[in-house]
This record gives structure tokens, C-alpha cells and sequence, in this order.
């Protein structure tokens, strides 16, 4: 159990006290403009102070366009400022890492949060969702580096670039959502260009010590495993990250491409060579031992997601005891508000199966 409590240095100078981090999570609690609540807040700052190492904030869009969720925190306005640094300075005042998820829906920016039609890398029948331009490429590449320095002028340690779960950047890997002809389509490597120009443009442009991460999720959306290791390699071989963040919604599944089966999906990344760069999974992960497992398995740190929304402390209480095991699901609400979530993610999770009592 040691392990996960020894702390873990990243590339470019940020070091994170243990090896837990607190998954980005969507919790609809933000004002309609984006603006940072009180609930957020709380909800946040309650697990700095629970323990865990680095406190990563919910998908956060970069562009009003690219609006996902009602209650979604904005990073695209310097109205956002004001919550943003009260937030990373209250994350960082735990001896918690602060960083913020940038984010863009894409094809999946619902038009009555939007008021416009849904982007995407190409025209998209399934959605109704409009082809980029080549300009609004450039323009969204742009605003993921334009909320990235605004994250910095917040206080925050760092970002994640989120490249997972059919969202924008993900709507751009697949070789079947993007079939654009242009140096953002075709092949593997034109269509991960964009993550890799924004990485690029944030090294260059936010500080030096400044904590990148990318987080992607290997399956689903037509992406394609072998496509997704080869990015994954690129990401780590380039060094200009500091931690590749694996999104698998479970840490011991197979992959569902047969020719990949007969080991976990994990060990397809865990066995890259990933020089100084950190490599984190999240995915069911719901005890001290399972996130010991993870470590032992070849991963640097873990990403807690249902755990530490049932327990605000959960890294501290596996301090406290290596058998530590979670409340029971379904819990009540009223179980959930002493842990910290609003009115507004006490709704949402009762919208995840089995997770609140009815
Ligand atoms: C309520 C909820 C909201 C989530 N929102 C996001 C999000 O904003 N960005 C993201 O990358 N993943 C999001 N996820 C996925 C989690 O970060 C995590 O990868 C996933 O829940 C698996 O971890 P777990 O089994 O520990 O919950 C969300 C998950 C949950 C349960």
C-alpha cells in the first residue's frame, strides 16, 4: 500500500503528494453561463481536502459551442476568471494539485444548450451535426490553448486535454466520424493532428512548469485499438506531456477487438515505453487494493470517479486502512449531500444505474 502514497513527480516540475487523482467529473452544478457555484466548489475542495493528490474539475468547454451539459463550468470567458482562481487556490491550499479538463462536445452539443447547430470534423447525418471549417479548426485548436492560459491565469497547476468518450477530439480520431479531406483527415496521423497541434501550442505558450495532461478512452466510437496505441505511443515517445490519463470504465476488461483479446486492455499501455511521462487508468476502481492492483500492473497513479463521490476522503481512509471498503450503492441522497454534491448531482447520479436509492 506504500506505494500509493509515495509521491509522483511529473516531467515538466509539477509533483502530486500520492498517487490519486480525482477524475473529471461532470456534475451539472455550474451557473448556465459557466461560471463556477458554490456546490462545485464544495464539491471540489472537499476532496483537496480529502486527500487526493491532484483534484481534476468536470469536462469544461473551451467554447460556448461546445456546450455538453446543462450546469456545464465554463472555461471559454474571462467571466469565468473570478470562480476559477477562487477555486484553484482553494484545491492548491489543501497541498492538492489543481487542474481543469478542457473539453468541447462537439457533435454531441445539444442544440438547446447551444441555441445553434452541433460541430463536428465532418457533416454527421446520426446528429445533424455541421463539418468544421478549416478555419474553425484552427479557431478551436485556439480556444483549447486560449482556456489553457486562462486555466494558468486562474492558478491553476495544469490541464487536461480531454481526447476521450466521442467528444470533439475523439470525433476527430475516429476514422469513421471524420472523413475530412483536409490535413485534419484521412490518415491516423492527420487526424490526431489537432490534439497534437494544441499540445504543442500549450507547451509553447503557458509557463514552463505548467502540468499537461491528455486523456483518452481506446474503444468505442469506431475507434480503432491499434490506432489508439500507436497515438498513445506518439503521445508518450514526444515528451511534451506530462501524464497520459487512460479512461477504460474498467481497469481489468479485455479489449472488445477479438484479435486483442486474451489480456487486459491495460497491458496494451502499461507495456509502451513511456520515458518520464505518467500513465494513470480509471475505471472501477472502488478499494484501496484495486488501486494497488492498478500500480502493481505497471500504472503510475489511478483515477478515482464513483469512489470518491461516495467518499470525499477516500484516499485518507485508505491511509488509514489498506482494506478499506466503500458504502453499499444504492446509497440515499441524503448520503450523498453529506459527502458534498448540490441538489443538482444528487439528480444526475440518481440518473446512474443502481448508484441512488429510489
Ligand atoms: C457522474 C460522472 C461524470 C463524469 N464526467 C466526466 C467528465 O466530465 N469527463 C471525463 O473525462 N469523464 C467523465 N466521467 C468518467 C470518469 O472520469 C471515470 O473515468 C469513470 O467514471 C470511471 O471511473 P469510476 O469507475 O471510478 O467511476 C464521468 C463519470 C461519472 C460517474
Amino acid at each position: 500500500m506504500k506505494n500509493l502514497f509515495q509521491p509522483l513527480s511529473f516531467k515538466h516540475g509539477a509533483i502530486m503528494k500520492n498517487r490519486f487523482m480525482l477524475a473529471p467529473m461532470t456534475n451539472l452544478q455550474s451557473f448556465e453561463d459557466g461560471r463556477l457555484s458554490d456546490d462545485e466548489f464544495r464539491w471540489l475542495t472537499m476532496r483537496a481536502h480529502g486527500g487526493f493528490g491532484l483534484t481534476m474539475t468536470c469536462a469544461s468547454h473551451v467554447q460556448p459551442a461546445g456546450k455538453g451539459f446543462s450546469g456545464q463550468l465554463g472555461c471559454f470567458s474571462d467571466d469565468h476568471l473570478e470562480g476559477l482562481t477562487r477555486l484553484a487556490s482553494a484545491i492548491k491550499a489543501q497541498g492538492s494539485l489543481a487542474v481543469i479538463q478542457l473539453h468541447h462536445a462537439g457533435m454531441r452539443s445539444p442544440q438547446d444548450l447551444t441555441g445553434g447547430q452541433a460541430v463536428c470534423p465532418s457533416d454527421n447525418a446520426e446528429t445533424g451535426a455541421r463539418a468544421l471549417t478549416l478555419e474553425e479548426v484552427h479557431q478551436l485548436k485556439e480556444d483549447f490553448v486560449a482556456a489553457a492560459l486562462r486555466a494558468e491565469k486562474a492558478g491553476f497547476d495544469g490541464v487536461e486535454i480531454h481526447g476521450a468518450h466521442g467528444y470533439v477530439l475523439c470525433q476527430f480520431l475516429s476514422p469513421v466520424i471524420n472523413q475530412r479531406t483536409d490535413r485534419y483527415g484521412g490518415s491516423l496521423e492527420n487526424r490526431a493532428r489537432i490534439i497534437f497541434e494544441i499540445i504543442d501550442a500549450v507547451r509553447e505558450r503557458c509557463r514552463p512548469g505548467f502540468l499537461l495532461g491528455v486523456r483518452l478512452s481506446p474503444e468505442r466510437f469506431d475507434l480503432q485499438l491499434g490506432e489508439m496505441i500507436e497515438v498513445s505511443r506518439r503521445l508518450m515517445n514526444g515528451g511534451a506531456i506530462d501524464f497520459l490519463d487512460m479512461s477504460l470504465w474498467d481497469v481489468f476488461k479485455e479489449p472488445v477487438e477479438e484479435r486483442f483479446q486474451g489480456r487486459t486492455l491495460l497491458s496494451y499501455f502499461t507495456e509502451l515505453d513511456r520515458g518520464e511521462v505518467r500513465l494513470g487508468v480509471a475505471g472501477k476502481i472502488y478499494t484501496p487494493q484495486t488501486a494497488m492492483q492498478c500500480i502493481k500492473s505497471g500504472v503510475d497513479f489511478v483515477l478515482l470517479g464513483r469512489a470518491a463521490i461516495l467518499h470525499h476522503d477516500f484516499p485518507l481512509q485508505a491511509f488509514a486502512d489498506p482494506d478499506f471498503e466503500p458504502v453499499k450503492t444504492p446509497v440515499s441522497r441524503e448520503y450523498l449531500r453529506t459527502q458534498g454534491l448540490g441538489e443538482a448531482f444528487v439528480e444526475y447520479m440518481s440518473g446512474w444505474s443502481g448508484f441512488v436509492e429510489d
